[in-house]
């Protein structure tokens, strides 16, 4: 999709009025026709003049890194610049929850996973800006966050990473990500394209998946995120796709994602090992190695080679790599540069961080995103566990989780930065990552025992470590209220064994004792149990009718203390909803285990993922897609569907605050499309996040596009709307027993192939 840009068009029709108004006497207005000159164009038009100017030598420079390590500021990649021709150098640094780069002071945000269980995009923008501006300040030009591979593997150690488990979702809170990025003049990154679900055997693993899932599932946050984001950058995966290398994989990167989306910024390669052969990898239209090297012929880090250098320089000579394939990925990291605004202004090194903006934003974006997932009166009360009442409480336990002084932080290159002492690292063991890295569980210096400390001022609050359940249980018997911090850490380059919350015998590197059995124990002594979760992912709860609250915090980021007390003592009303299912048990999920020696990962679910899975297996989810309570309840009400010439679906409902506090509810709209034509049995379709005090009643009116309602015809390869009868749902959450209904009986049509 051709983005205009209008500064340029307004600056071209105002010099054109004001030539009109003042160049001629006459009081005829003239009339002056104004060649309308749009960004992309003039991005291409100064790409395609500098690129004549080019030696092959230059081209080659600018389309692979100059090795692991070579950034003279840090980061993950360096790609040298053209200083005869006005090319700056290219510095990219890993930024999934924020400059992941040591000692600058860049903000630890919460994970993305946790910013996509706010469902606010526009938080998702402010979110992509500020790692924009943060990444601009210290001199980096592109930014490597943006992963939105789906959580059909809840178990996937990047889950956290990673915007859950529908395309929709996910699409619209990356576009927001992206746009927020580089509206910073910086190059946002979408990854990791594509099918890039699991970490077991990463650099081999061969998704294979069919075209109909590939399209509806898989490949549809990248769809919606390059044709409405325009990111100059996609990465492309490691893993092999039905049995072809992603970053060597034509139907991928040329079919689909340059001539069918028309994405006309630059495919990276993922780092080391996603690229194995120079012509197949430029054929199939890769544009970038990284880390790459000064000399393919070199072994650089651990021993691998590169293959665009030299080699690519001889493909080049030798015709096996047409001159007009380096020229387009010439081109295309130019006319990058040039649309974002870096050959105008290159970002410069040296600045400093906005630390009150960088936390401010932290704790926004974790107190929008916890969900609170139960909260139910203890027995013989009729007040829920939560919110706490400080004037009420005098004794509160706090136990396990490192919660004296840190909350947790993915592991990787999706993790955080090191600074001030931060991650306070390897509090537990650590354990060798792929059998390359030795990490262990990061923990961010924000504790939630002093913002709760400090929430109840005049309460006794202790601390027990939770090593010891016999006397975290004796210490739960006689506080008012005990809070549990339960743990469980997630890394690249690693999946979980088990959505069980981590033990020291099946993950050392995250507590060291039994964090199941301390909650049960807790529980069974405590007068009101309430359990946070810090977690990378879903976790499975055997305790949970046992215990009277779960808040789920994510990873939530360096105002996680502050932001956690805030929820528990209702300063913030809880709002967030689960971007993905918690599966009751781990043989709920599509894929039983993940083996080692797991090569094929079989998509044999096929569009049965995520709550696709559960409401087409009817298996009850422990707790379901999209759910998230609050301390006051909605209501809906009054829903009508109608539909326009266009396919435009508008659906009306009326929300209505019918509880006691203001807060804000995430209306989810579910359409069930025609029957027989094999789709799942519903699929999320729009949302609104809407605020509303006590008593308060809204119109709700969500449009959904046919876009929305499109499946993939796998003969003509291409996008159609099925005829016939649709039901859409207005609720909560995906399933949401008072969900309201209305039907439309929808004319079908194809859809266009560009949005
Ligand atoms: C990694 C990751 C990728 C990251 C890159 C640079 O292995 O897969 O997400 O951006 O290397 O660190």
């Amino acid at each position: 999709m051709q983005r205009t840009h209008l500064s340029l068009i307004a600056s071209a029709l105002l010099s054109a009025g004001l030539a009109g108004c003042g160049g001629s006497s006459d009081s005829t207005p003239t009339t002056t026709t104004v060649a309308v000159v749009d960004a992309d164009t003039v991005a291409d038009q100064n790409a395609a003049a500098l690129l004549s100017q080019m030696t092959l030598d230059e081209k080659i420079q600018l389309v692979h890194g100059a090795g692991f390590g070579s950034s003279p500021i840090g980061g993950a990649g360096f790609v040298a610049g053209i200083p005869r021709l006005g090319i700056p150098d290219i510095i990219s640094a890993d930024s999934s929850g924020g400059v992941n780069v040591d000692k600058t002071g860049a903000t630890s945000l919460p994970s993305p996973l946790a910013l996509a269980a706010s469902w606010d995009t526009s938080l998702a923008n402010q979110y992509g800006a500020l790692i924009g501006k943060e990444l601009r300040t210290l001199g980096f030009t592109e930014g490597l966050g943006g992963g939105v591979n789906l959580a059909r593997e809840p178990r996937n150690g990047r889950t956290f990473e990673y915007l859950g488990e529908d395309p929709l979702l996910a699409g619209n809170m990356i576009t927001q990500r992206i746009i927020g990025t580089q509206a910073q003049n910086v190059i946002a990154t979408i990854k990791h394209f594509a099918v890039n679900d699991q970490e077991t055997n990463r650099f081999t693993s061969n998704a294979i998946v069919d075209e109909r899932t590939l399209r509806e599932l898989s490949l549809l946050p990248f769809e919606i995120g390059v044709k409405n984001g325009a990111p100059g950058n996609v990465m492309c995966s490691y893993n092999l796709v039905n049995g072809v290398k992603a970053c060597q994989n034509s139907y991928l990167l040329t079919d689909t994602l340059k001539n069918e989306w028309g994405f006309k910024g630059v495919v990276q390669s993922d780092w080391f090992m996603a690229v194995t052969d120079t012509v197949p990898a430029a054929i199939a239209g890769l544009d970038e190695e990284q880390p790459g090297s000064l000399d393919d012929s070199v072994p650089g880090f651990g021993g691998l080679k590169s293959h665009f250098n030299q080699s690519l320089k001889a493909a080049i000579q030798s015709g096996q790599v047409p001159q007009s394939r380096l020229d387009d990925m010439v081109l295309r990291k130019l006319r990058t540069l040039y649309k974002l605004g870096i050959m105008a202004s290159p970002p410069k090194a040296g600045g400093t961080i906005d630390r009150t903006a960088g936390n401010a934003l932290a704790q926004q974006v974790a107190e929008q995103s916890m969900v609170l997932l139960k909260n139910a009166a203890p027995a013989g009360t009729s007040t829920t566990a939560l919110p706490l009442n400080a004037a009420s409480i005098k004794s509160i336990a706090v136990i396990g989780g490192h919660a004296d002084v840190a909350v947790l932080a993915g592991g990787g290159s999706g993790g955080s930065p090191a600074q001030d002492g931060n991650p306070v690292t390897c509090l537990d063991t650590s354990i060798l990552v792929e059998g390359i890295f030795s990490a262990c569980a990061t923990w961010y210096k924000s504790s939630p025992l002093a913002a709760i400390q400090a929430k109840a001022p005049n309460a006794t609050v202790t601390y027990l470590d939770g090593t010891d359940a016999t006397a975290a249980a004796t210490a739960a018997a006689t506080a008012d209220v005990t809070i549990v911090f339960a743990t469980q850490w997630e890394s690249e380059g690693m999946d979980l064994a088990s959505l069980s919350l981590p033990n020291h015998t099946t993950d050392p590197s995250n507590q060291a004792y039994d964090q199941d059995a301390l909650i049960s124990a807790v529980a069974a002594k405590a007068k009101r149990t309430v359990v946070v979760l810090e977690t990378g992912t879903a976790v499975t709860m055997p305790w949970l009718a046992n215990v009277h609250a779960v808040l789920e915090s994510w990873y939530p980021g360096i105002q996680g203390g502050p932001a956690i007390a805030n929820l528990l003592f209702g300063t913030v009303n809880p709002s967030g909803k689960l971007p993905l299912s918690f599966p009751v048990a781990d043989s709920d999920l599509p894929q039983k285990t993940i083996a080692p020696t797991d090569v094929n990962v079989v998509y044999n679910e096929g569009l049965m993922m995520g709550y696709r899975w559960y409401d087409a297996h009817q298996i009850a989810p422990l707790f379901p897609f999209g759910h998230g309570l609050s301390y006051t309840t909605f209501a809906y009400s009054g829903m009508s569907s109608a539909t326009d010439a266009a396919g435009n679906v508008t659906v009306s409902f009326t929300l209505t605050n019918n509880g006691s506090r203001a807060g804000a509810e995430v209306a989810q709209v579910y359409a069930q499309l025609p029957s027989g034509i094999g789709e799942p049995p519903k699929r999320l379709v729009g949302w609104q996040k809407v605020q509303l005090a006590a008593g308060q009643s809204t119109k709700v009116s969500v449009t959904v596009p046919p876009q929305q309602l499109a499946i993939w015809n796998i003969n003509k390869h291409q996008w159609k709307v099925p005829a016939g009868s649709y039901t859409f749902y207005a609720g909560g959450s995906s399933r949401d027993a008072n969900a309201v209904s209305s039907g439309s009986t929808i004319a079908g049509q194809v859809i266009a192939r560009k949005l």
